[in-house]
């Protein structure tokens, strides 16, 4: 059946269109005007005989405009098999105008939107709704009320600080790309000892406190860590390694949550939104994240 064209089935409809048409005025036609009401009815019990008058005349006319309108109907409308009628309606092409009535009544702020600098639109307040409206339905789940972030897992969005960097074009491509944050661990390579050294060297980088050149966990932490938290702790956007001397913990401040993040590693991942946020939505969160 499923190879039978498409002209086939379409022709079949209006052929069974037209016959039924056809049929219904006949069927009208010969209750009224057709000859044969006065056939002698039979006659039971006597006297009792079917009575042979047609409805009123007024159904007759009443059924006769019904068959009009039909008529007109199916040449303004689809319903012919594949003939679109006169006006081609469908119901497609409604979509498609609510479509573009909605392009063409958004276009404008759109373009705006799109072209204003992120600094302008940080400053208009409506725009700044619109984002907190996106940020409900889209991240809030992971990133928490407010993006204040939530859980040790999911990071505040608010703070000045950044894991892949906090300019205009790092923030866009998080969103747009996502990130996916890779941290080794280290239990294998530093053995328990040395993943306490490297924990309490990073404790008390975190607190600010000053450390010796010679400190065992300072040492291993320039021999293992270095490539991605930087020389001087303060980070690497572009692998997504975190500052550790700027006190902001993503997964706990303490001893034992510093130890896992060493010993068995971490590995965050922030789905990508490109194709599911336009540009405006992405331009608009993104003023709404900068400082
Ligand atoms: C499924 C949970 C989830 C959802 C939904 C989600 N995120 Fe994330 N996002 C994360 C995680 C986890 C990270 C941290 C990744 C890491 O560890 O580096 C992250 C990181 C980020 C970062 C980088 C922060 C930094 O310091 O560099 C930004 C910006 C961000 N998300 C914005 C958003 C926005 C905007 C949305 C909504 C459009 C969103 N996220 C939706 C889980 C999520
Ligand atoms: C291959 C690059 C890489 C190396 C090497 C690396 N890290 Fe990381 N580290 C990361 C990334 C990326 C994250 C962020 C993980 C996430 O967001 O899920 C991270 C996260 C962490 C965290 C958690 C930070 C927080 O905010 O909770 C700590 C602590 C940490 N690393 C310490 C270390 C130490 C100590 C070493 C050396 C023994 C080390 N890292 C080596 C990439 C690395």
């Amino acid at each position: 059946m499923a190879d039978l064209p498409q002209d086939f089935w379409a022709g079949w409809v209006t052929l069974i269109t037209l016959i039924s048409l056809g049929g219904m005025s006949w069927l009208v036609y010969s209750v009224y005007f057709s000859q044969g009401h006065d056939k002698p009815s039979p006659v039971w019990d006597e006297n009792l005989s079917e009575g042979t008058n047609p409805a009123p005349m007024w159904w007759f006319w009443f059924i006769f405009s019904l068959l009009i309108v039909m008529v007109i109907y199916l040449m303004l409308y689809p319903g012919l098999g594949s003939y679109k009628g006169v006006l081609n309606w469908s119901q497609g092409g409604r979509l498609e105008q609510s479509y573009e009535t909605y392009d063409a009544k958004f276009a404008d702020t759109r373009t705006l939107i799109r072209d204003a600098s992120i600094q302008t639109l940080k400053e208009n307040s409506s725009a700044m709704r619109s984002a907190e409206r996106v940020f409900e339905q889209n991240c809030e789940n992971c990133h928490g009320e407010d993006a204040k972030g939530q859980a040790n897992l999911f990071p505040d969005l608010r703070d000045a600080d950044w894991q892949w960097g906090g300019s205009e074009s790092d923030i866009m491509q998080t969103l747009r790309g996502g990130r996916i944050a890779v941290m080794p661990g280290w239990q294998a390579a530093l053995g328990d000892e040395g993943v306490n050294q490297v924990a309490g060297f990073v404790l008390a980088l975190g607190r600010g406190e000053s450390v010796s050149d010679d400190n065992a966990g300072k040492v291993k932490y320039q021999q293992f860590c270095s490539a991605c938290h930087g020389a001087d702790a303060t980070g690497n956007p572009i692998l997504g390694g975190p500052d550790l001397v700027d006190d902001v913990w993503l997964y706990g401040s303490d001893m034992p949550a510093l130890v896992h993040s060493i010993a068995v590693g971490r590995t965050g991942i922030m789905p990508p939104f490109g194709d599911r946020l336009d540009e405006t939505q992405i331009r608009m969160l993104t003023a709404w994240f900068m400082q």
